[in-house]
């Protein structure tokens, strides 16, 4: 089975790429809601949730996993390949790679939160495939939480987004990185905010379509995913907002299934 975890719903955003993507194999979701936000942890305490997340799959039988959350990949994606023997695929290199064969003027902004921003692995990453480009960083710590909240429409939101993008827009990105996978619920309140010319860069579906490519390639590895049963979403807690997100992304219910790790 695949596992797949963030902090709270936005890796949803990635799980259901993968559900559409992947249609015949199971995966098995968890969603750290009562720890969430981890974007305004320290990296040793993200660096700890995301091994406890990961031995919690593991322990389901996940035999790969997803990272589908920013900040735990950029504290804890080189920690988990080291400390685990199953395949770790995240978020963050599918994003630079779109970002990078996206842009013309080479101007790219890239928001998340303040985890992601701070570890600088987004300009890291996209300076060794485009030594040329420049990066406009932006950390929005209010977002996800906004996001958790299910405030996808609100004036409040709407007002917060403008604070946070007018730098980037001021300095004409052509390319936009959502860094966190919470905020491809807000793209349609980003678009207009950062100007219709702004390609924005969500890398759920390039995160399917490379695990897609790997199953292809890896077909004894491949051989030991289970093709039997329902796809399962955990949740360390439950809220009306987060049913009701979930509900959204998948356009179905989603049973949320608490559990204690
Ligand atoms: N969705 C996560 C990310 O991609 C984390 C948001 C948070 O918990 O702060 O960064």
């Amino acid at each position: 089975m695949i596992g797949i975890f963030d902090s709270g719903v936005g890796g949803m955003t990635v799980a259901r790429a993968v559900e559409q993507a992947l249609p015949d194999y199971r995966l098995t979701y968890f969603g750290d809601l009562a720890r969430t936000p981890y974007g305004s942890k320290s990296p040793e305490t993200i660096a700890n949730y995301a091994r406890q997340n990961t031995e919690f799959l593991i322990g389901k039988g996940a035999k790969l996993i997803i990272i589908a959350c920013n900040t735990a990949a950029s504290i804890a994606s080189e920690i988990l390949r080291n400390e685990f023997n199953v395949p770790i695929f995240e978020v963050i290199t599918p994003a630079v790679a779109k970002a990078v064969a996206t842009t013309r003027s080479g101007r790219i902004g890239v928001i998340g939160t303040r985890a992601t921003i701070n570890s600088n692995v987004y300009d890291e990453k996209i300076r060794h495939l485009a030594p040329d480009a420049t990066v406009f960083s932006q950390s929005c710590p209010l977002l996800a939480p906004l996001v958790e909240e299910g405030w996808l429409n609100k004036q409040e939101t709407k007002m917060i987004l403008r604070r946070y993008l007018s730098p980037l827009k001021k300095q004409q990105v052509d390319t936009l990185v959502l860094g966190c996978t919470h905020y491809p619920l807000l793209t349609n309140l980003i678009q207009p905010r950062i100007g219709k010319r702004t390609r924005v860069i969500d890398s759920s579906h390039e995160v399917a379509a490379d695990l897609k490519a790997f199953l292809a390639e890896n077909p004894e590895f491949t051989a030991q995913l289970s093709l039997q049963g329902e796809n399962t979403y955990y949740v360390s807690d439950v809220t009306e907002a987060a049913l009701a997100t979930a509900s959204q992304i998948f356009g179905r219910t989603i049973d949320l299934i608490k559990v204690t790790i």
